[in-house]
């Protein structure tokens, strides 16, 4: 085992497990406040050069306990309803709430205008039907489009931009739209694409080229322009000097105020997942090791995405000696985590550490098969861990019933 594992996501604790983690309750998710500061100050210093302004997608991390420490960085909160345009206008008190949804309901509308400060509509027929109540609001309107151009290949399940995708405009939808109803254009302040996700600048400068190409007659009559999240800005070797020139074009070409709203780059390499080893069992030539967390409902993305999170001191399938799958406890055949090599095979009660574990977890968790939810810890800069929230069977039976 090496004495220090130097990857980005175990960097926060100096590529070891410090000694006072084996006194920590598992399955637990370890928030590290140090690392959401340097992710915090890396937006800001880039909203400071560049005049743009960085919200924080609530999606991605939305443990609001820790919004303290990313607001004096960013101008706000991004929503995807009403429940998160809620917390950001309750939890980063003071500073701005934009909300971005496919389709808004009747029923909400009303309670969103008194949260949210920029409203962002998925489609012509929503922006007709709710934008003059917004703009009567006094709020900031506007609409998602859709640039039909793909950055990414294969991963249909996050690219909007995806044949038949229905989030965002394209230009042919809104000519149509515009050709019904004249009066649409005027509705608007600006305009929001989101495309990317986990990419680099070079993505967004093809993108934007793509809007500027599909949208660019109605820039110039907008306030802002909102170029949505999947900005990996925080990953070290981004392009950060891309960005800027992207974020500056915009602001010259059509004198625009820029928004970006990340998620992963907020909380990216800022959280743990604390885990133990239960059982290890053998089919073949197949080692299993069932830990105390679950694929399926402690980081779901695993699945979804899908996408294999670092481990502390392991490497990739047969790259060291022992070569283990690490899988949940619940019934479901295919909750793995997937396959890792370590110098020796783990043994039940042994400790293991997954990385990047603040994003898309703690928002994403669910209690399949009555699984506990883990408890939310937070390691300050001195390496102190408080515990933020437990979970116990209240948890899980309160949204079943009565
Ligand atoms: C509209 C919108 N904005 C922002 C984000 C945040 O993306 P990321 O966490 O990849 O930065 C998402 C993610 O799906 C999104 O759909």
């Amino acid at each position: 085992m090496p004495a220090v594992d130097t990857r980005p996501p175990f960097a926060a604790i100096g590529g070891r497990v410090p000694g006072e983690w084996a006194a920590l309750p598992t399955p637990c998710y370890l928030l590290d406040e140090g690392a959401l500061a340097r992710n915090g100050k890396i937006l800001g210093d880039l909203a400071a050069r560049t005049g743009c302004k960085v919200l924080l997608a609530q999606k991605a991390f939305s443990n609001y306990d820790l919004y303290p420490i990313l607001a004096p960085y960013l101008a706000g909160t991004e929503a995807s309803g009403l429940y998160e345009a809620r917390l950001g206008a309750e939890e980063m008190p003071g500073k701005e709430v934009h909300v971005f949804c496919a389709a808004y309901r009747d029923d909400e509308m009303a309670e969103l205008l008194r949260w949210a400060d920029h409203i962002v509509f998925n489609s012509p027929a929503q922006l007709a039907r709710f934008g003059p109540a917004a703009k009567a609001a006094g709020k900031s309107v506007g609409l998602r489009v859709n640039p039909e151009c793909s950055t990414q290949e294969g991963h249909a399940i996050y690219d909007p931009c995806a044949p038949g995708s229905r989030l965002g405009t394209t230009r042919a939808q809104w000519d149509a739209a515009v050709a019904q109803n004249p009066a649409l254009p005027q509705l608007l302040d600006g305009l929001h694409f989101h495309t990317l996700c986990e990419q680099d600048s070079d993505a967004l400068a093809v993108t934007l080229d793509a809007v500027a190409a599909k949208f660019g007659d109605l820039l110039p009559a907008m306030k802002w322009l909102n170029m949505g999240g999947g900005h990996h800005i925080t990953r070290s070797g981004y392009d950060v000097a891309t960005l800027e020139r992207c974020i500056a074009r915009a602001q010259r070409d059509w004198d625009v105020t820029v928004y970006l709203e990340p998620g992963e780059a907020c909380a990216l390499n800022a959280g743990f997942l604390l885990t133990r080893v239960l059982d290890v069992v053998h089919n073949g030539d197949t080692t299993v090791a069932i830990l105390d967390a679950s694929a399926a409902c402690h980081m779901p993305d695993v699945i979804e995405m899908p996408y294999r999170p670092p481990l502390l001191f392991a490497a990739d399938a047969g790259e060291k000696p022992c070569t283990v799958r690490l899988a949940g406890p619940t019934c479901l055949a295919g909750d793995v985590i997937g396959d890792y090599s370590f110098d020796a095979e783990p043994q039940p009660g042994d400790l293991l550490v997954f990385g990047d574990m603040a994003i898309y977890t703690t928002c994403k968790n669910n209690t399949f098969n009555g699984m506990p939810l883990p408890a939310i810890l937070a390691r300050a800069a001195d390496g102190s861990c408080r515990v933020l929230k437990e979970f116990g069977y209240r948890d899980f039976k309160v949204r079943l019933g009565h």
